[in-house]
């Protein structure tokens, strides 16, 4: 595993064998069977290129009255638990002493991207942001904690890990664009990101 810093983001290269990969892909679509996944609308009412569900206490949302967590999936039913597996990936990178309340799951299909933003819906900005990709390459830009700052960029692998604490909290983030078909761990190609949060105080 090699460790990189990008303007305080610390990124883990290859933390995840191809075994370990293929058993988070199998726990993420048993999540995505029981809440399924949904194409959140900007505040602005655009539709989000990602697609998305969660697991755990909160799941992310947005809609035109703007980005929030809540704690029904928008069908109605809870948000599935996270699985053990997954909270085992924060204990290891997250430092911190509690566990996450949300398991964000973005699923990034051909020309799928994400535009540059905070994660600044949490209530205490001290609690790190863990995220793993799995599937094809990615192109994450990160900037600083001002739109303006400037950036730098790197490409995300499956079963490489991104920790943004720590004076990195709310660094500006985005993804460029993901290679398609650049990797053979989902069908019918893609990425598959998640993101772990504590969302409450
Ligand atoms: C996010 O910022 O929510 C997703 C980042 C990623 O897809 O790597
Ligand atoms: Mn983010």
């Amino acid at each position: 595993m090699q460790r990189v810093n990008v303007n305080g983001v610390e990124l883990f290269k290859s933390a995840f064998s191809l075994p370990e990969q293929t058993a988070l892909r199998d726990d993420l679509r048993a999540i995505a069977r029981a809440a399924p996944m949904f194409s959140p609308v900007t505040r602005w009412g655009k539709p989000m290129s990602v697609r998305m569900t969660s697991a755990g206490k909160y799941g992310w949302y947005s809609d035109r009255r703007g980005y929030r967590y809540i704690d029904r999936h928008p069908s109605g039913g809870d948000w599935p638990p996270i699985p053990e597996s997954i909270l085992k990936i924060w204990s290891d990178y997250s430092e911190a002493d509690r566990m996450p309340d949300c398991c964000l799951i973005n699923h990034y299909t051909e020309g799928a991207k994400m535009g540059l933003h905070q994660d600044c819906d949490e209530a205490d900005f001290s609690w790190p942001v863990v995220s793993v990709s799995l599937g094809d390459e990615a192109l994450f830009r990160v900037g600083g904690s001002e739109r303006s700052d400037p950036t730098q960029s790197v490409w995300l692998a499956s079963g490489d890990v991104v920790v943004i604490g720590g004076a990195a909290r709310l660094a500006f983030h985005g993804i460029d664009r993901i290679k398609f078909g650049s990797s053979r761990l989902l069908e019918g190609g893609g990425r598959i990101n998640i993101t772990l949060r504590v969302v409450d105080a």
